[in-house]
C-alpha cells in the first residue's frame, strides 16, 4: 500500500466503487482504502435461463443501481459530498451492463464535480487483496495471482500496483465455465460452480477420473473436460437415467478434483519458472473450497506463502473496484468524460 493514504489537504480519500461488469450490481465505500461499505444486488433472473442474458442483465442494472448506491453511502454514514473520487468498471465485460455503470458514474463525476476513475475488472479482482480489512493480509511484490472467474482463467506476475504481466491463460472455456457447464449437463442450475463445491464435500473425488488436458507451457484449456463429462454421462444415463442423480456428489467431488488439479499443476510450474511463492488467489472461482484447500496444502508442503480473499471479495463487487481506483488516485489517473466501456480489454491496456 502505497504510504500515503490521506490527500494534500489530510483530508481522508472516499472512493465510490461500482460494478456492473456481468450480472451483480454492486456500489462500496472506502475510506483512505479501508473497507466502510459494500453492497451487492445479486439478478435471480438469470437462474431460470440456465446462464446469464445480457439484456436482462443490463436492465435489471438499470434498476439496482440507484438503490445499491444509496445503500453502500447509507452505510458508509457518509453523504455524496464527502465523496473524493467515483471509480468504477470499465471492462473486460457486457457492454450493456457496463454502459449504465458507466453512465452513472459519469453523471455523478459530473453532478459533484469529482474526479472520474475507470478500471480494470480482472486488476480490481486482484487488487481486492489490498483493501484494508481486518482479516486479511497484505502480499508483498511481487507475487503470483491465480485470477479464476466465469470469464477469465490467467496466471499473473504482479510487480507493483500497476505492473501486471501475463504468464499463461485459458485458451478455450474460462475455468468458471468449465465448473458452470458441467453443473448444466448434470441438470443443475444457474451459476452451478457453488453447487458443484457443495456438493462435492459429500462426494468421493476419485470416484470417477476424467483426464486431464496436454497443454504446453502456463495456458489452460477448459472446452475437452465439458465434452468427456457430457460424453461421459451421455453413456451412463442410457443405461441408468437415474446415474447422475445417485452419484451427485462423487460426480462434483470427481469433476472439482480434476479442475483443481490442472489449475495447480500450472501454478506450481509458475511458481518453479519465476521463483516467486507468494501466490494470491482472485475472483468468483477462489470461492471454491477444492482450490482453497490446494493451496493451503502447498503453503505447508511446499513452504508458499499463500493470500486467500475474504468470500465477499471473490465473486463480483465494488469493493475492488474502489481498491483499485483508490490507487489510481494516489497515482493522478483520471478518466475524462468521454471514456467508453469495453467489452473486451486486455490486462496490460487501460
Ligand atoms: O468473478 P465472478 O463473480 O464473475 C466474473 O467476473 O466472471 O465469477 C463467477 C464465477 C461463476 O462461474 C461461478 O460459478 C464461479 O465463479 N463460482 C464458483 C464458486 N463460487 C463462484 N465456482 C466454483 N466453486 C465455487 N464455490
Ligand atoms: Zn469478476
Amino acid at each position: 500500500m502505497p504510504e500515503k493514504a490521506t490527500d494534500k489537504n489530510n483530508k481522508s480519500i472516499y472512493i465510490l466503487g461500482i460494478e456492473s461488469s456481468c450480472d451483480d450490481t454492486a456500489a462500496a465505500v472506502l475510506k483512505d482504502g479501508k473497507i466502510i461499505s459494500n453492497k451487492v444486488a445479486n439478478q435471480s433472473i438469470h437462474e431460470q435461463y440456465g446462464g446469464v442474458v445480457p439484456e436482462l442483465a443490463s436492465r435489471a442494472h438499470q434498476q439496482n443501481i440507484v438503490p445499491v448506491v444509496d445503500t453502500a453511502l447509507k452505510e458508509a454514514g457518509i453523504s455524496k459530498n464527502d465523496l473524493s473520487a467515483i471509480a468504477f468498471t470499465e471492462g473486460p465485460g457486457l457492454l450493456g451492463s457496463l454502459l449504465v455503470g458507466v453512465s452513472f458514474a459519469k453523471s455523478m463525476s459530473l453532478a459533484l464535480g469529482i474526479p472520474l476513475i475507470g478500471v480494470h475488472h480482472m486488476k480490481a479482482h486482484i487488487l481486492a487483496h489490498f483493501i484494508r480489512d481486518n482479516e486479511m493480509k497484505l502480499p508483498g511484490f511481487p507475487f503470483l495471482a491465480l485470477t479464476i472467474s466465469g470469464g477469465h482463467t490467467q496466471i499473473v506476475q504482479v510487480n507493483n500496483h500497476f505492473d501486471f504481466k501475463v504468464l499463461g491463460e485459458t485458451l478455450d472455456d474460462a475455468v468458471g465455465e468449465a465448473f458452470d457447464k458441467s453443473a448444466k449437463i448434470m441438470g443443475l442450475p444457474y451459476p452451478g460452480g457453488p453447487l458443484i463445491d457443495k456438493y462435492a464435500a459429500k462426494g468421493n473425488p476419485f470416484a470417477f477420473k476424467f483426464t486431464k488436458p496436454r497443454v504446453d507451457g502456463l495456458n489452460f484449456s477448459f472446452s475437452g473436460l465439458k465434452t468427456a463429462i457430457l460424453y461421459f454421462l451421455q453413456k451412463q444415463t442410457k443405461d441408468n437415467p437415474d446415474f447422475i442423480k445417485q452419484n451427485l456428489p462423487d460426480l462434483s467431488a470427481s469433476i472439482q478434483y480434476t479442475i483443481v488439479s490442472i489449475l495447480m499443476d500450472k501454478l506450481k510450474l509458475a511458481v518453479e519458472q519465476t521463483g516467486i511463492k507468494k501466490v494470491v488467489i482472485a475472483g468468483g472461482v477462489s470461492a471454491n473450497s477444492g482450490i482453497r484447500k490446494a493451496l493451503q496444502d502447498a503453503q505447508k508442503q511446499l513452504g508458499w506463502e499463500v493470500f486467500i480473499p475474504k468470500f465477499e471479495y471473490t465473486t463480483d463487487n465494488a469493493a475492488m473496484i474502489a481498491i483499485a481506483g483508490y490507487f489510481k488516485y494516489l497515482n493522478g489517473e483520471f478518466a475524462d468524460l468521454s471514456i467508453s466501456p469495453k467489452a473486451r480489454l486486455p490486462l496490460n491496456q487501460d
